[in-house]
């Protein structure tokens, strides 16, 4: 990330400790992963120890280490979404995209993960794509859901 975009994060949160983990999460917004390189500036700004922003980093789920997709693509591997098919989601999106789950696609549209129950069984199976909730998935409508966004990328 550029030097004015992480200061304009820091500034938001007044460059203050007590705020590291939103700091992280902006950061995380903007580049879809944590670089190394600015959770070692977001220590030396915040003057605080590298090991501290690490450890927040690593203990939260939500956060990547790893550069991620423009996309981020997560099928619900819970019991109740497993037995009404996630599996087959997730085979699909592999099958599609030539991506493993967890991996990225080498042009970094998309990051396939898997989570363990989001808490809406009732919905299941169930897809999260770029933060958007989709239940009751199949393969129809996985293949509109990811084609649409195939179809907005190429217009930007
Ligand atoms: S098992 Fe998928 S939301 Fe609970």
């Amino acid at each position: 990330m550029d030097d004015t975009k992480l200061n304009t994060i820091l500034d938001k949160h007044h460059r203050d400790p007590a705020e590291l983990l939103a700091i992280l999460m902006d950061i995380q917004a903007v580049e879809n992963y944590l670089p190394k390189d600015d959770m070692k500036q977001v220590a030396k700004e915040l003057k605080i120890p590298f090991s501290k922003v690490y450890s927040m980093a690593t203990f939260f789920a939500t956060f990547s280490l790893e550069p991620r997709g423009k996309h981020i693509c997560t099928v619900c591997m819970g019991t109740a979404c497993h037995v009404r098919g996630a599996a087959r989601l997730v085979d699909q999106v592999q099958r599609d995209f030539e991506v493993e789950a967890g991996g990225t696609t080498d042009d970094m549209f998309l990051t396939l993960e898997t989570v363990n129950c989001v808490g809406a069984c009732a919905l299941g199976p169930l897809m999260i794509v770029d933060g958007e909730y989709h239940g009751n998935m199949d393969a129809g409508k996985l293949d509109r859901v990811l084609r649409k966004l195939k179809k907005q990328d190429a217009k930007e």
